[in-house]
């Protein structure tokens, strides 16, 4: 039986009732809570601040996974860490000094993620496994919620369990995009231990039952 980490994104949720919406994921049984962050100029969308990973911070003590899809992503993180994210995620796109930020992450307490866009190789964060904590699989194009999985995608998942492997590394392994009732197996069966799902639990009417039915069709 695998056990996975179901990261539901608040981006599908209603954003006029998020003490609500969180509170729903937290009792129905996510054990992430992920946080997507856009800055209109990396991807189209502006979304979520600091201040708002700050006021979420108090209605759960669920992970808080936060991830920046932002430029210069560096001046960002220490506010994130002291809003009360547990995870920070940046591109490896957006960072020319990839060691530094995730180093600088590490030193504010909080774990340290790298995302791929679909269209990235792995090979580019393969020198900086000894600083990664996280590695976030974009499984779509990053910007909006909803979208198709890319199964071009699934050889990736492969691939970056097979580095994280002969490196000895424990980082977590996360998929995100088009995650759903379909595609979870293909996922998980590809060597995800951690899937975020944003309309596969948010657009459903009962979200504990969403997130166990994802449980299940992971489990094989
Ligand atoms: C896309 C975001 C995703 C998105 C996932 O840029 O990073 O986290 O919310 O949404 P679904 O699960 O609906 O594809
Ligand atoms: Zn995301």
């Amino acid at each position: 039986m695998k056990n996975i980490i179901i990261a539901p994104s608040i981006l599908s949720a209603d954003f006029a009732n998020l003490e609500k919406e969180i509170r729903a994921i937290d009792v129905g049984g996510c054990d992430w809570v992920h946080i997507d962050v856009m800055d209109g100029t990396f991807v189209p969308p502006i979304t979520i601040g600091d201040n708002i990973v700050k006021a979420i911070r108090p209605h759960t003590e669920k992970v808080l996974d936060v991830h920046l899809m932002v430029e210069h992503p560096e001046t960002q993180v220490e506010a994130f860490a002291k809003a009360g994210a547990d995870i920070i995620t940046v591109h490896q796109e957006t960072c020319v000094h990839l060691e530094r930020t995730l180093q600088l992450i590490r030193s504010l307490g909080c774990k340290a993620g790298v995302s791929l866009c679909p269209s990235t190789p792995v090979s580019n964060i393969k020198d900086v496994l000894h600083c990664l904590d996280l590695v976030l699989l974009m499984s779509v194009n990053p910007g909006y919620g909803g979208q198709s999985y890319i199964h071009a995608v699934t050889s990736k998942i492969e691939e970056t369990r097979s580095m994280l492997d002969a490196a000895g590394s424990n980082a977590d392994l996360e998929v995100d995009g088009g995650v759903n009732t379909a595609t979870i197996a293909e996922v998980v069966d590809a060597g995800a231990n951690a899937v975020v799902a944003g309309s596969a639990v948010y657009n459903k009417p009962d979200y504990a039952a969403a997130m166990s039915e994802l449980r299940e069709l992971a489990a094989g």
